[in-house]
Protein backbone atom coordinates (compact mmCIF):
# COMPACT_ATOMS: atom_id res chain seq x y z
CA UNK A 1 0.00 0.00 0.00
CA UNK A 2 1.78 3.46 -0.84
CA UNK A 3 2.08 6.43 1.80
CA UNK A 4 -0.77 7.98 0.74
CA UNK A 5 -3.48 5.47 0.64
CA UNK A 6 -1.83 4.21 4.18
CA UNK A 7 -2.58 8.04 5.33
CA UNK A 8 -6.06 7.70 3.93
CA UNK A 9 -6.76 4.56 5.52
CA UNK A 10 -5.72 6.20 8.92
CA UNK A 11 -7.85 9.38 8.13
CA UNK A 12 -11.02 7.31 7.57
CA UNK A 13 -10.64 5.12 10.69
CA UNK A 14 -9.63 7.75 13.25
CA UNK A 15 -11.60 10.70 11.98
CA UNK A 16 -14.84 8.56 11.94
CA UNK A 17 -14.71 7.08 15.16
CA UNK A 18 -13.53 10.41 16.91
CA UNK A 19 -16.53 12.44 14.96
CA UNK A 20 -18.93 9.82 15.73
CA UNK A 21 -17.78 9.24 19.83
CA UNK A 22 -17.58 13.14 19.98
CA UNK A 23 -21.48 13.37 18.52
CA UNK A 24 -22.40 10.65 21.74
CA UNK A 25 -21.28 13.48 24.17
CA UNK A 26 -25.18 14.59 24.57
CA UNK A 27 -25.86 11.04 26.06
CA UNK A 28 -23.70 11.83 29.31
CA UNK A 29 -23.95 16.04 28.76
CA UNK A 30 -27.42 16.42 27.61
CA UNK A 31 -28.29 18.20 24.45
CA UNK A 32 -28.46 21.85 26.21
CA UNK A 33 -25.34 21.60 27.71
CA UNK A 34 -23.48 19.77 24.68
CA UNK A 35 -24.80 21.15 22.16
CA UNK A 36 -26.78 24.23 22.53
CA UNK A 37 -26.94 25.26 19.30
CA UNK A 38 -29.41 22.34 18.95
CA UNK A 39 -31.90 23.64 21.46
CA UNK A 40 -34.48 24.76 18.89
CA UNK A 41 -35.05 21.15 17.86
CA UNK A 42 -35.92 20.47 21.23
CA UNK A 43 -39.29 22.20 21.28
CA UNK A 44 -40.67 20.57 17.55
CA UNK A 45 -38.85 17.82 16.43
CA UNK A 46 -37.55 16.44 19.76
CA UNK A 47 -37.66 12.70 19.01
CA UNK A 48 -36.42 12.64 15.53
CA UNK A 49 -33.52 15.08 16.36
CA UNK A 50 -32.54 12.01 19.10
CA UNK A 51 -32.72 9.29 16.41
CA UNK A 52 -30.87 10.98 14.41
CA UNK A 53 -27.86 11.85 16.93
CA UNK A 54 -28.26 8.76 18.27
CA UNK A 55 -27.99 6.74 15.17
CA UNK A 56 -25.73 8.81 12.67
CA UNK A 57 -22.86 8.28 14.61
CA UNK A 58 -23.35 4.53 14.38
CA UNK A 59 -23.45 4.45 10.72
CA UNK A 60 -20.50 6.55 11.18
CA UNK A 61 -18.91 4.21 13.80
CA UNK A 62 -19.30 0.94 11.36
CA UNK A 63 -18.12 2.62 8.19
CA UNK A 64 -14.39 1.65 8.31
CA UNK A 65 -15.20 -1.53 9.49
CA UNK A 66 -17.38 -2.03 6.14
CA UNK A 67 -14.84 -0.48 3.77
CA UNK A 68 -11.54 -2.83 5.08
CA UNK A 69 -10.71 -4.95 2.63
CA UNK A 70 -9.13 -7.45 5.33
CA UNK A 71 -12.28 -8.05 7.39
CA UNK A 72 -14.77 -8.01 4.34
CA UNK A 73 -12.86 -11.07 2.99
CA UNK A 74 -12.18 -12.83 6.18
CA UNK A 75 -15.27 -12.04 8.07
CA UNK A 76 -18.03 -11.89 5.50
CA UNK A 77 -20.79 -12.81 7.80
CA UNK A 78 -19.84 -9.75 10.18
CA UNK A 79 -19.53 -7.83 7.12
CA UNK A 80 -23.26 -8.55 6.15
CA UNK A 81 -24.73 -8.13 9.85
CA UNK A 82 -22.54 -4.95 9.68
CA UNK A 83 -23.84 -4.06 6.83
CA UNK A 84 -27.63 -4.85 8.18
CA UNK A 85 -26.74 -2.46 11.20
CA UNK A 86 -25.47 0.38 8.89
CA UNK A 87 -28.62 0.52 6.70
CA UNK A 88 -31.27 0.42 10.07
CA UNK A 89 -28.80 3.33 11.58
CA UNK A 90 -29.10 5.37 8.33
CA UNK A 91 -33.11 4.25 7.33
CA UNK A 92 -33.36 5.73 11.36
CA UNK A 93 -31.15 8.75 11.16
CA UNK A 94 -31.95 9.88 7.55
CA UNK A 95 -35.58 9.97 8.05
CA UNK A 96 -34.80 11.63 11.54
CA UNK A 97 -32.47 14.28 8.87
CA UNK A 98 -35.56 15.11 6.79
CA UNK A 99 -37.63 15.79 9.83
CA UNK A 100 -35.12 18.27 11.63
CA UNK A 101 -33.43 19.72 8.49
CA UNK A 102 -36.18 22.40 7.77
CA UNK A 103 -35.96 23.56 10.90
CA UNK A 104 -32.06 23.81 10.40
CA UNK A 105 -29.96 26.82 12.03
CA UNK A 106 -30.01 29.76 9.25
CA UNK A 107 -32.65 28.90 7.33
CA UNK A 108 -33.90 27.97 3.85
CA UNK A 109 -30.29 27.38 2.26
CA UNK A 110 -28.79 25.32 4.68
CA UNK A 111 -32.39 23.18 4.91
CA UNK A 112 -32.79 22.81 1.41
CA UNK A 113 -28.64 21.08 1.67
CA UNK A 114 -29.06 19.13 4.69
CA UNK A 115 -32.53 17.64 3.42
CA UNK A 116 -31.39 17.12 -0.02
CA UNK A 117 -28.24 14.90 2.01
CA UNK A 118 -30.97 13.04 4.09
CA UNK A 119 -32.17 12.25 0.25
CA UNK A 120 -29.58 10.96 -0.95
CA UNK A 121 -28.26 9.27 1.17
CA UNK A 122 -31.40 7.11 1.96
CA UNK A 123 -31.43 6.58 -1.61
CA UNK A 124 -27.79 5.74 -1.91
CA UNK A 125 -27.80 3.54 0.72
CA UNK A 126 -31.30 1.44 -0.34
CA UNK A 127 -30.03 1.19 -3.47
CA UNK A 128 -26.67 -0.80 -2.18
CA UNK A 129 -28.04 -2.65 -0.05
CA UNK A 130 -31.02 -3.86 -2.42
CA UNK A 131 -28.19 -4.92 -4.89
CA UNK A 132 -26.66 -6.62 -1.90
CA UNK A 133 -29.55 -8.53 -1.32
CA UNK A 134 -30.08 -9.24 -5.11
CA UNK A 135 -26.08 -10.85 -5.46
CA UNK A 136 -25.14 -7.21 -7.78
CA UNK A 137 -22.20 -7.24 -6.14
CA UNK A 138 -20.87 -4.41 -8.68
CA UNK A 139 -24.12 -2.07 -8.40
CA UNK A 140 -23.48 -2.98 -4.64
CA UNK A 141 -20.18 -1.52 -4.69
CA UNK A 142 -20.99 1.87 -6.43
CA UNK A 143 -23.54 2.60 -4.14
CA UNK A 144 -21.80 1.97 -1.31
CA UNK A 145 -18.86 4.03 -2.60
CA UNK A 146 -21.63 7.14 -2.85
CA UNK A 147 -23.35 6.30 0.43
CA UNK A 148 -20.22 6.21 2.24
CA UNK A 149 -19.01 9.30 0.87
CA UNK A 150 -22.46 10.75 2.16
CA UNK A 151 -21.64 9.56 5.42
CA UNK A 152 -18.53 11.16 5.51
CA UNK A 153 -20.43 14.48 5.25
CA UNK A 154 -20.84 14.20 8.83
CA UNK A 155 -16.71 14.82 9.06
CA UNK A 156 -16.25 17.37 6.29
CA UNK A 157 -18.45 19.27 7.92
CA UNK A 158 -16.82 19.39 11.22
CA UNK A 159 -13.72 19.85 9.49
CA UNK A 160 -15.05 23.01 7.93
CA UNK A 161 -16.83 24.61 10.38
CA UNK A 162 -13.84 25.99 12.91
CA UNK A 163 -12.41 27.37 9.16
CA UNK A 164 -15.79 28.98 7.75
CA UNK A 165 -16.80 30.15 11.50
CA UNK A 166 -13.58 31.34 12.01
CA UNK A 167 -13.15 33.52 8.28
CA UNK A 168 -16.76 34.41 7.86
CA UNK A 169 -18.93 34.10 11.11
CA UNK A 170 -21.85 31.54 11.46
CA UNK A 171 -24.59 33.09 9.82
CA UNK A 172 -22.60 33.25 6.42
CA UNK A 173 -20.53 30.21 6.69
CA UNK A 174 -23.29 27.78 8.28
CA UNK A 175 -25.87 27.60 4.74
CA UNK A 176 -22.75 27.15 2.64
CA UNK A 177 -21.11 24.22 4.70
CA UNK A 178 -24.55 22.59 4.86
CA UNK A 179 -23.62 22.32 0.49
CA UNK A 180 -19.54 22.05 0.88
CA UNK A 181 -20.04 19.50 3.58
CA UNK A 182 -21.07 16.48 1.01
CA UNK A 183 -21.32 17.93 -2.74
CA UNK A 184 -17.29 17.64 -2.87
CA UNK A 185 -17.62 14.35 -1.28
CA UNK A 186 -20.08 12.89 -4.15
CA UNK A 187 -17.71 14.54 -6.86
CA UNK A 188 -14.76 12.38 -5.69
CA UNK A 189 -16.57 9.94 -5.22
CA UNK A 190 -17.89 10.51 -9.11
CA UNK A 191 -14.12 10.81 -10.06
CA UNK A 192 -12.90 7.45 -8.40
CA UNK A 193 -15.89 5.40 -9.87
CA UNK A 194 -15.03 6.92 -13.26
CA UNK A 195 -11.08 6.22 -12.91
CA UNK A 196 -11.60 2.40 -11.44
CA UNK A 197 -14.49 0.91 -13.61
CA UNK A 198 -12.04 -2.51 -13.77
CA UNK A 199 -11.19 -2.23 -10.30
CA UNK A 200 -15.22 -2.11 -9.48
CA UNK A 201 -16.31 -5.55 -11.04
CA UNK A 202 -16.74 -8.32 -9.10
C1 LIG B 1 -25.47 12.40 5.79
C2 LIG B 1 -26.65 12.86 6.08
C3 LIG B 1 -26.91 13.81 7.24
C4 LIG B 1 -27.80 14.83 7.24
C5 LIG B 1 -28.69 15.26 6.13
C6 LIG B 1 -27.74 15.46 8.54
C7 LIG B 1 -28.53 16.52 8.93
C8 LIG B 1 -28.46 17.15 10.15
C9 LIG B 1 -29.21 18.30 10.53
C10 LIG B 1 -30.22 19.03 9.65
C11 LIG B 1 -28.86 18.63 11.79
C12 LIG B 1 -29.41 19.82 12.60
C13 LIG B 1 -28.62 21.04 12.16
C14 LIG B 1 -29.24 22.35 12.58
O1 LIG B 1 -30.27 22.39 13.24
O2 LIG B 1 -28.68 23.38 12.21
C15 LIG B 1 -27.88 17.66 12.22
C16 LIG B 1 -27.26 17.66 13.44
C17 LIG B 1 -26.41 16.69 13.86
N1 LIG B 1 -25.97 15.60 13.13
FE1 LIG B 1 -26.42 15.17 11.24
N2 LIG B 1 -26.80 14.81 9.29
C18 LIG B 1 -26.27 13.78 8.54
C19 LIG B 1 -25.32 12.87 8.91
C20 LIG B 1 -24.80 12.78 10.17
C21 LIG B 1 -23.83 11.81 10.57
C22 LIG B 1 -23.23 10.69 9.70
C23 LIG B 1 -23.56 12.05 11.86
C24 LIG B 1 -22.57 11.26 12.67
C25 LIG B 1 -21.74 11.79 13.47
C26 LIG B 1 -24.37 13.19 12.29
C27 LIG B 1 -24.42 13.74 13.55
C28 LIG B 1 -25.11 14.87 13.91
C29 LIG B 1 -25.00 15.50 15.21
C30 LIG B 1 -24.17 15.00 16.38
C31 LIG B 1 -25.80 16.65 15.16
C32 LIG B 1 -25.99 17.68 16.28
C33 LIG B 1 -25.14 18.88 15.92
C34 LIG B 1 -23.82 18.91 16.62
O3 LIG B 1 -22.91 18.18 16.21
O4 LIG B 1 -23.69 19.68 17.57
N3 LIG B 1 -25.11 13.60 11.23
N4 LIG B 1 -27.64 16.78 11.21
Amino acid sequence: MSAFNKLNVFLLWSLSLLVALVSWRFLVLGVELSMPAMMHHMDGAKMAFYAHVFFAPVALAILPFQMSNRLRMSRQSLHRWMGRVYGVAILIAGVGGLIIAPDAATGTVAATGFFLLSTLWLVSTGLAIWFAMNKRITDHRRWIIRSAALTLAAVTLRLQMPIGVGVWGFEAAYPVIAWACWVPNLIVAEWYLSRKPALMAA
